[in-house]
């Protein structure tokens, strides 16, 4: 799906032999009716011409951060307001290392810590290399900064054998990039909530009812609504999970009461809700100021039913509000879900059978079904929550939005 709009890109180019793909990937922007503008490491410069690049993106590269192309003007600034995406292609483990520790000793790396728009890093580098646990660090940093990473293909390194570390093709890249704009033009500045984790229901002091959820199913739709454009408010109740992206407005809450209330204030002026949290169903009738001692055998404990969140959201959606539920189920699961997606108002239910190996709280893997109020259903395959975070915006943004 290329995007329609022209966009501003700059293409840095770093000291790969990949960079000669670099010419085809400034061709195929310019081609589509894109502006380019080079921006190129020394090192790159030893790989690819001035000459050939300016030629290709109709622009002059930058390179040397101390010459000077036009009077009063500080390049990588004004080069960072001009642009509408950066792709580093090929990126070395010298500028990710660089750009992950805020160094900026040229003028690709200071443009890089100068930019405010969304930053694709395409790898290309010897395996060992991007193995290595300090690019890995690097990666993960800058990840969790926000930038796209393009994965690099198992391929025919420089070094002559056979493994990953070859920078994507070209043709590749710049789909990635396009479909991120065309993507995010149908998301931007859409409002989200999501919820995510369990809630724990205080029975005194020190203890509590919870359940196994992660967080992490939850977690990952936040953060790939982010990724593409949304603004996401993630009301979460306890969990280990800490890298959030960081256009994710996070809420942390214990109890179900407390996920109640704080869902239903933003849920008010939200596009899609999306309740992924596992919210206890009953909580205890009283809680003990002080903690309860020891004493028969059995102890039984009176439980009241808690509010059942989605329900509620339900009832007061609004016309163009699409409400997105979770269902967890052991036993009749399709049915059980239907039946969900119906009492409760919602435009898609989730199911999550636990009878599939690999799905569910314990795994960071999930298979899903996505039944849809008009009827549509998607069976998905067991995949990262991630991967199922991307298949269930999908599913939700080809018929919704
Ligand atoms: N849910 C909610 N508030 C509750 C309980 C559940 O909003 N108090 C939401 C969950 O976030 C999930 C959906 O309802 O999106 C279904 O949760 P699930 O536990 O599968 O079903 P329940 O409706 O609680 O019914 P049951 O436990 O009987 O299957």
């Amino acid at each position: 799906m290329p995007c329609q709009a022209p966009q501003k890109i700059i293409i840095g180019i770093t000291g790969g032999i990949a960079a000669y793909k670099s010419l085809t990937l400034i061709r195929l922007f310019r081609k589509a009716g894109h502006e380019v503008k080079v921006v190129i490491t020394k090192n790159g410069l030893q790989f690819v011409t001035p000459l050939s690049l300016e030629i290709l993106s109709q622009n002059p590269i930058y390179s040397d951060c101390f010459t000077r192309n036009e009077p009063y003007c500080i390049e990588h600034i004004s080069h960072s307001d001009w642009a509408d995406a950066l792709v580093v292609a090929p990126a070395t483990a010298n500028i990710i290392g660089k750009f992950a520790n805020g160094i900026a000793d040229d003028a690709l790396s200071s443009l890089l810590l100068a930019a405010k728009k969304p930053v694709f890093i395409a790898p290309a580098m010897n395996v060992t290399m991007y193995e290595n646990e300090s690019v890995q660090r690097n990666i993960e940093q800058l990840k969790k900064q926000g930038c796209y990473f393009i994965e690099p293909q198992v391929g025919e390194l420089a070094c002559g054998i056979s493994a990953k570390g070859r920078m994507e093709e070209p043709e590749k890249i710049f789909e990635v990039v396009t479909q991120f704009f065309a993507e995010k033009k149908k998301w931007f500045g859409k409002k989200a909530v999501v919820t995510a984790g369990p809630t724990y229901e205080p029975i005194d002091p020190v203890r509590f009812i919870g359940n196994h959820s992660s967080g992490l199913m939850g977690f990952s739709l936040a953060e790939k609504l982010s990724e593409k454009g949304a603004e996401v408010i993630l009301i979460t109740g306890p969990t280990a999970l800490l890298n959030t992206h960081k256009n994710i407005q996070r809420i942390d809450v214990v109890t179900a009461k407390e996920m109640l209330v704080q869902t239903l204030l933003h849920a008010k002026n939200a596009d899609i809700i999306i309740m992924a949290a596992a919210v206890a169903d009953y909580t205890p009738k009283t809680v003990a100021s002080e903690k309860i001692k020891k004493k028969n055998e059995t102890w039984e404990l009176p439980l009241i039913k808690t509010t059942d969140i989605l329900y509620e959201l339900g009832k007061r959606k609004t016309k163009n509000q699409c409400l997105v539920g979770f269902a967890l189920e052991t036993e009749n699961e399709v049915e059980n879900a239907l039946q969900k997606l119906k009492q409760k108002k919602l435009d898609f239910i989730v199911l999550n059978s636990l009878k599939n190996s690999g799905s569910g709280f314990k795994y960071n893997t999930n298979q899903v079904t996505v039944f849809a109020q008009n009827g549509a259903v998607f069976v998905g395959k067991c995949k990262s929550k991630t991967e199922v975070a991307e298949d269930i915006l999908e599913v939700i943004l080809d018929s919704r939005f």
